[in-house]
């Protein structure tokens, strides 16, 4: 580990709030990726993201399960509290885990967790007319809600496959009140995710929250992408609505390949990365006869 003192976890700008994000509908677009860890929250905070999602993806990119369905709401407070390490501007929203929001009282007690000991500033919860009652009683009870509609990963057994959604007019209209009965539950913000860009424009104007596209088209108030798959750290597949920024994946194999192989032709360490005796020991250290010890 570096003790270098390059990046500053300090940001001076002021903590975007969940009414912030709402403000932006129809403005400039609203920037959004996920985080899930200390490093990965830095990076996006400084890269200047408005929001950064703790998403329950963190069980595919990261914990390298199938799906995210067995995550739990222990795992996702962990590394809620290690992306809030890093994110100081950027409005922090976490999931709520697949179950942990089946009843009110549970879903309470979930944002409870995840705000009080994970430092998520707001929640975010896959559904739309089916979750209105929880999406109501956390509002009432403080607690921003991002909703989730489409492609919602925790129905994945339901929809047969991580399959894109809204594929006709009856599911658009679906989709519709859907965004509808989630705004009108108090939600500040609603994900989009895998359908028609004619559907997106629909919803995004049906709605006076702002829209967040993934793999929706660019007609959203603003767009989320999943980090490991941005900078290529993903390598299971790519979904059609994913572009790699980067391709760290590859970068850090090549590295860590070029370490083994620097270890083993003696060039690294280097004289720089070295610690020597001071000389006014080395005289008698030089004195020391070592014995090995006998197998
Ligand atoms: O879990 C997640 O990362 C998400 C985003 C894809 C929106 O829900």
């Amino acid at each position: 580990m570096s003790t270098s003192p390059k990046i500053s976890t300090e940001t001076k700008a002021k903590p975007v709030t969940a009414p912030d994000i709402q403000a932006m509908k129809g403005g400039e677009k609203i920037c959004c990726i996920t985080a899930y860890d200390y490093p990965s929250g830095i990076i996006a905070d400084q890269a200047g993201v408005d929001l950064v999602l703790v998403g329950d993806s963190l069980a595919m990119v990261v914990l390298g399960r199938a799906d995210t369905l067995s995550v739990t709401v222990d795992e996702m407070v962990h590394h809620t509290r290690a992306a809030a390490q890093g994110v100081k501007r950027a409005l922090l929203v976490s999931d709520m885990p697949f179950m942990s929001f089946a009843t009110v009282e549970r879903a309470l007690a979930t944002a409870h967790r995840l705000m009080a000991e994970g430092g998520a500033r707001a929640v975010k919860l896959e559904g739309g007319r089916t979750v209105v009652e929880q999406i109501t009683a956390l509002t009432e009870a403080g607690v921003p809600v991002m909703a989730h509609i489409g492609l919602t990963p925790q129905h994945v057994a339901r929809f047969g496959g991580f399959k894109a959604q809204g594929k006709s007019a009856e599911a658009t209209r679906a989709l519709i009140e859907d965004a509808q009965a989630v705004e009108e539950a108090g939600a500040f913000s609603v994900v989009l995710e895998a359908m028609p860009v004619e559907a997106a424009q629909l919803i995004t104007e049906a709605v006076s929250i702002p829209t967040i596209g993934i793999g929706a088209g660019n007609v959203t108030d603003g767009q989320i992408l999943v980090y490991h798959d941005a900078l290529g750290l993903f390598d299971r597949f790519s979904p059609k609505f994913v572009r790699r920024f980067a391709e760290l994946g590859e970068d850090s194999r090549k590295a860590v390949e070029q370490y083994c192989a620097e270890v083993r032709r003696t060039s690294f360490p280097g004289e720089k990365n070295t610690y020597y005796m001071p000389d006014a020991e080395l005289a008698q250290v030089r004195k020391i006869k070592v014995k090995p010890k006998k197998k």
